[in-house]
């Protein structure tokens, strides 16, 4: 018996269900195949399939075969796609936050349009001085991707997470909150907790951060190729020096604002 199913990707809920249909149907083996178009290819979802089924030694993955299709889980796919990893099966979590799996359905189902034509500058230009200074250009991408996630929640929203998670912050201006909230909301709905990450999101508003991906988030935010104000010359200090170009940089965004 085969049940086939898009797993784009897969769910607890699938899993469970697989595990139910077999006892049902007394069944000793039974094999499970990806089917279908996805926004991963199928060889990435069938090694997410593959991983998510490890633990049940009578659960197999083929490639071949006419199968049974599983019904009712597109919604829940879907979810997870726009970041509700807790939903995905137990095992996989983790690979989808490593890889960057989906991240950027995830920031285009949370930004406006403008938001994520910005989201990709900041992305691309964080790549881009990573790669620059020797450090980790996919993290960087990753980051720029996430960095604004929540800046479309309304007054409310954001200050019940800041409240809840980060008190502290409450005074200073709501302009500002979305940088913690994004952080809660990626460790909440994705289980993402890589720190250099999360550090740089935390910090890009005020550039406050002390880490190189936080100089880099906060420059690349600054200094995006959208960004329609004059910044030639913080461009070009951005590649002489990555600390110093971070304090140029956000010196002169302190005398606009002033
Ligand atoms: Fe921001
Ligand atoms: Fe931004």
């Amino acid at each position: 018996m085969i049940l086939t199913c898009t797993f784009d990707p897969v769910t607890k809920n699938e899993i469970s269900f697989i595990r139910k249909y077999m006892k049902e149907h007394r069944m000793k083996d039974i094999y499970v195949k990806v089917e279908g178009e996805g926004v991963l290819s199928k060889r990435i979802r069938q090694k997410l399939l593959q991983k998510a089924v490890q633990p049940y030694r009578h659960i197999h993955v083929c490639k071949e075969g006419e199968g049974m299709a599983m019904q009712g889980f597109r919604d829940e796919e879907e979810m997870i796609r726009r970041g509700h990893f807790y939903l995905a099966a137990d095992g996989i979590k983790k690979i989808l936050c490593e890889n960057g799996f989906y991240f950027t359905n995830i920031m285009e189902a949370m930004c406006t349009k403008e938001r994520i034509i910005h989201s990709y500058g900041v992305a691309d230009m964080a790549k881009e001085l990573a790669e620059f200074y020797g450090f980790d250009p996919e993290i960087a991408y990753q980051m720029g991707l996430l960095h604004d996630i929540t800046k479309r929640f309304d007054k409310q929203e954001n200050e019940k997470i800041m409240q809840i998670y980060h008190p502290e912050w409450l005074d200073i201006s709501e302009k500002v909150w979305h940088s913690f909230t994004a952080v809660t909301w990626v460790k909440q709905n994705m289980g993402l907790h890589d720190h250099r990450i999360l550090n740089a999101m935390y910090h890009h508003t005020l550039g406050d951060g002390h880490s190189p991906y936080c100089h880099i988030l906060y420059m690349a935010d600054k200094l995006e190729i959208n960004r329609t104000y004059e910044c030639e010359r913080e461009r070009k200090e951005a590649y002489k020096d990555l600390y110093k170009g971070a304090v140029f940089v956000r010196d002169s965004a302190n005398r606009h604002i002033k």
